[in-house]
């Protein structure tokens, strides 16, 4: 753990740590920060990378014994580790908002709760154009029994970026054994259609109103999230592609509005849109997020004139959020590859409020 740290961009409203939130959460001033709005790994090895995996989140505790413990032990052990340094760091009363993936959100959210937090809600984003990922069972009984497929053709392309190589199956092929013919249609996953958000509040000090009087935390601004023609901020939302989906099964409600008016609808596109998406000397991300829907999870959650923390930053969507939002904004990102990525989103913001 780092005894002192100097962040690598100390401005007027923003403040950047390149490290481990793990070890900087500690040295940070204690209830300095009004929210967290956050998209940690999910633990879910995504695409291979280190920080998503147990072996980078052992890595972030060195003084845990993890030797007998499963991944997803680890990776609750981990949560629970930020969620203490979040604990530290925030105003009593302050929100935490933090993406998972629906196969671990239950172990970042006892994680979470295990180191003192509140559960408040979870916010169930839904979207249309998540892919499957599921093991051809056919496939994997001819492969089992040692048979190629000849007429299966798959492309495989070397990615730019952190993505490295990539597959995709572009005809599959007929079944070879009897055993693969009797499998053929089944597999292993659904496609994912939605990201659960959760919700979670540090314990405010006295009453809540005391708390909101004293700190301006505890309470969600329910005015500045209003959606649509005013409406009170629900806990799901959608993109659009669900939202016409929902349109044309429910029709109109009782005003004779669209059902799906009755929901946020944020642009979803797995990624963030290409222009949300920063690329610098090469580099890309591969899990940004919608710039909108951070600007709205922001704006709910943080008292006028607050300072917000992001302690897994990636390629920076929460700190371009929070700087378009008016906010002060506190950035921990472990990986230096990114750092090109977060002072271009910066840039962006400076360019554009010079502009105008
Ligand atoms: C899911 S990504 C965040 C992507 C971000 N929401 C965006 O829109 O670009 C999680 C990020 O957390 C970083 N990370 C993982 N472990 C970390 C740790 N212990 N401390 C700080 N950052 C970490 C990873 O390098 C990765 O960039």
């Amino acid at each position: 753990m780092p005894k002192s740290l100097a962040p690598v961009i100390d401005a007027d409203r923003v403040t950047l740590y390149i490290g481990d939130t793990v070890g900087i959460l500690p040295l940070l001033e204690p209830s300095s920060v009004s929210s967290v709005v956050t998209d940690p790994p999910y633990g879910l090895g995504f695409c291979g990378q280190d920080w998503d995996c147990a072996t980078g989140f052992r890595e972030s505790l060195p003084d845990v014994d993890t030797s007998r413990m499963s991944d997803p032990e680890v990776f609750e052990t981990w949560c629970r580790a930020w969620a203490s340094g979040l604990l530290q760091v925030l105003k009593p009363g302050g929100y935490l908002a933090a993406f998972g993936g629906t196969r671990t959100w239950h172990r970042m959210a006892r994680g979470v709760e295990s180191a003192g937090f509140q559960i408040r809600d979870q916010i169930a984003w839904l979207y249309s154009t998540g892919m499957p990922k599921s093991m051809d069972l056919s496939r994997a009984a001819d492969q089992h029994l040692g048979v190629e497929r000849p007429d299966r053709v798959v492309e495989v392309s070397n990615m730019e970026g952190v993505m490295g190589r990539t597959s995709r199956v572009l005809i599959k092929g007929q079944p070879v054994t009897n055993q693969a013919r009797k499998l053929e249609g089944w597999g292993t996953g659904l496609r994912p259609g939605f990201e659960p958000i959760l919700i979670a509040r540090k314990p405010p000090k006295g009453s809540l109103i005391s708390n909101v009087l004293e700190y301006g935390t505890g309470g969600l601004n329910i005015d500045r999230s209003r959606f649509g023609k005013g409406r009170w901020p629900v806990n799901v939302a959608f993109d659009n592609e669900q939202a016409a989906a929902l349109n044309d099964t429910a029709g109109l409600d009782g005003d004779g509005l669209p059902v799906s008016t009755k929901f946020p609808v944020f642009r979803y596109d797995r990624k963030a849109p290409q222009v949300e998406r920063p690329t610098a000397f090469g580099v890309a991300h591969t899990t940004v997020k919608p710039l909108g829907l951070i600007r709205w999870l922001i704006t709910m959650l943080t008292p006028v004139g607050g300072v917000v923390l992001e302690p897994f930053a990636g390629s920076g969507t929460t700190v371009e959020a929070a700087l378009l939002e008016l906010f002060q904004i506190v950035a921990i990102e472990k990986n230096l590859t990114f750092e090109p990525l977060l002072r271009s989103r910066i840039d962006r913001w400076l360019n554009n409020t010079s502009a105008t």
